[in-house]
């Protein structure tokens, strides 16, 4: 299931993030604001579990996110921004990595790091920015379900139609929530109109 939010706050992020001038340190900044708006409504139905805690006159029982059964996983490189912002929301969450580049000729993404750890149970929420073709998040989605958690849901900023289309037929069962549909995938299975390459805007990185 495909939701794409409609907030005016996270619509006006986005086209910041386009203009050639916001630089990498603000590209970061709004990327943290964007993405922990995203999990704020990914987790928008979170079940909450009772926890007696010491307040400043008794102890008293409150409710709290089960942060333990949340893992984030960040798809390297331009996913980074995205967990560091999350994980500041839920310090009890655990983190996993999965490096990904997709070939400039055949657009295909290959996997060169996996540091997922165990995640049965668990609900897992993918970060990356980006769906073009799709063909990374599919590839991620996979390689995260063949370790049985419980749930996965995959926040990304910007997609095309093309890219979501497939991400959701191929894996209809996860919840994956998006920040932008553009208008296309281009020639090049660039997103357009896009805003660049999100890894190198990240970091400053020369193309
Ligand atoms: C970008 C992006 C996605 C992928 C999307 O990463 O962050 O992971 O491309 O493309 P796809 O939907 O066609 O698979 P990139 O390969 O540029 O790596 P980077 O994060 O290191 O920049």
């Amino acid at each position: 299931m495909i939701t794409e939010l409609t907030h005016p706050v996270i619509k006006t992020l986005i086209n910041q993030l386009r203009e050639t001038k916001t630089d990498a340190l603000r590209f970061r900044h709004i990327v943290h604001e964007i993405a922990r708006l995203m999990a704020y409504e990914a987790l928008s139905s979170e079940p909450l579990k009772e926890r007696e805690i010491e307040t400043w006159n008794s102890q008293r029982v409150f409710e709290f996110i089960d942060e333990e059964n949340l893992l984030f996983v960040s798809i390297l490189r331009a996913g980074l921004p995205m967990i560091e912002s999350v994980t500041a929301l839920f310090p009890k969450a655990s983190s996993g990595f999965l490096a990904m580049r997709r070939d400039e000729k055949t657009h295909q993404s290959v996997i060169y790091y996996d540091r997922i750890p165990e995640c049965r149970g668990k609900t897992v929420i993918l970060l990356d920015p980006m769906v073009a073709t799709g063909g990374s998040l599919c590839d991620a989605i996979s390689v995260i379900k063949n370790k049985e958690p419980e749930k996965i849901i995959s926040l990304n900023l910007i997609g095309s139609p093309e890219g979501l289309d497939v991400v959701d037929h191929k894996h209809p069962d996860i919840h994956l929530y998006i920040a932008q549909i553009d208008e296309k995938l281009d020639s090049n299975m660039f997103i357009y109109p896009g805003l660049g390459d999100a890894g190198d805007r990240s970091y400053n990185t020369p193309e």
